[in-house]
């Protein structure tokens, strides 16, 4: 990564405001995931034994400008006081005199968190005004929200064109492995996409394409390719407007991409649907694929066999079914068992199937970026790293 990071600056003494995405789910007023907090704790205790005074600050949720009390970041605060072993001071709103005040009371080591910033709608607007108020809180701004980097907001770009701008660890992390992906992947590389939509993922395909050795293919999206290879689908969704993309894809990608070979078919989208596996030339009319087969898992699993790189984005079928959940939690299983690969999980759906399968923590790197790393896969540009100082 050729981005100033807070190693590169002295922050001792200095007021610090750090963007980090704690766009978390809450449930009962609790973090119930704190992925999120935990990935940004490198960054936030090296601020505090170095002395810095953190200012945190974060979205949650899209409450679109308006104050919504269930979108507060108060229980983020909770949770990374326990995490930190110290104590988080919430501040209830992220810019105006009480937040100025408070700021102004801080010690050095001292960590305090704002309210969500998107309670002001000049926060999506990336408004300057708003920004340079976020901005007269710190000395120095850092960012550490890669999971927000493709938003161009105020606290996540804006704020930058006011501060010295720097990346914190996590922000590093994620730049550096989901980089090497495309400039210097290991080989072989083997990509596994699935997840509903081909339309959603059509720019990270192309740009893997002339790098993997293979694309595995499953989950809603596979149904669209099949269709392009003439099988009848069912009732399965397919994105009829992309069928000519796919073909295109296939005929370019013959020998890299792989689809699968047989399905689980359903009788219906529900829990307990009836189903069966078939082939993939004998769905069932009336009929809908909501998971890869057997012979598709053990056929993806030789392509992966050997594989020195793994980048996994998007589920293999319904997993939140636990009917039709075998095909992502076989596939974690294959990845968990690769011995020397680097496996990278990236996007929201895969990274909860992953660790709902308990294999979380055998996987090289697990991305906080849902769309930042689909965007960065795709090759775009980043708003929130463009603004960052280059080394
Ligand atoms: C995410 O969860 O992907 C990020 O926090 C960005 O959230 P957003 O899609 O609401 O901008």
């Amino acid at each position: 990564m050729n981005k100033k990071t807070v190693r590169d600056i002295d922050v001792t003494g200095k007021r610090v405001l750090v963007r980090v995405d704690f766009n978390v789910p809450i449930k009962d007023g609790k973090v119930a995931d704190d992925t999120r907090v935990v990935a940004a704790l490198p960054t936030i205790e090296y601020l505090v034994e170095h002395g810095a005074k953190a200012i945190l600050m974060s979205h949650l949720g899209r409450p679109k400008g308006k104050v919504i009390p269930e979108m507060s970041l108060r229980p983020a605060a909770d949770r990374l006081s326990g995490l930190l072993g110290r104590e988080v001071k919430f501040l209830p709103d992220c810019i105006g005199p009480e937040v100025e005040a408070a700021v102004a009371g801080m010690k050095p080591g001292d960590v305090v968190l704002l309210e969500n910033t998107r309670f002001h709608p000049g926060e999506e607007k990336n408004d300057p005004e708003f920004a340079r108020k976020l901005a007269s809180l710190g000395e120095i701004f850092v960012d550490d929200a890669f999971g927000s980097a493709h938003r161009a907001h105020a606290s996540t770009e804006g704020v930058a064109h006011y501060l010295p701008a720097v990346a914190g660890f996590l922000m590093e992390k994620e730049l550096d492995i989901l980089g090497r992906l495309l400039e210097a992947p290991n080989h072989p590389f083997v990509s596994i996409l699935g997840g509903a939509k081909i339309s959603d993922k059509i720019g990270v395909i192309r740009n893997l394409l002339t790098r993997v050795d293979a694309l595995l293919i499953g989950g809603g999206m596979a149904n669209t390719f099949l269709r392009a290879e003439g099988y009848e689908v069912g009732e399965s969704l397919v994105e009829e407007d992309s069928v000519p993309l796919a073909k295109e894809l296939l005929e370019e990608a013959t020998e890299v991409i792989r689809l699968p070979v047989d399905v689980v078919v359903a009788d219906g989208f529900a829990p307990d649907a009836k189903s069966k596996v078939v082939g993939v030339d004998k769905v069932p009319q009336g009929w809908r694929i909501l998971d890869i087969g057997p012979e598709t898992v053990a056929h993806f699993a030789d392509r992966l066999s050997g594989a020195k790189m793994v980048f996994w984005n998007g589920p293999m079928g319904v997993f939140e079914f636990p009917r039709f959940a075998e095909g992502t939690f076989a596939i974690a299983r294959v990845l968990a068992d690769l011995k020397n690969a680097v496996t990278i999980i990236g996007g929201g759906d895969s990274v909860a199937a992953v660790k709902e399968s308990g294999l979380a923590d055998r996987m090289t790197h697990i991305s906080t970026g849902g769309g930042a790393s689909l965007e960065l896969l795709e090759g775009k540009t980043l708003p929130g790293v463009a603004a960052l100082e280059d080394k």
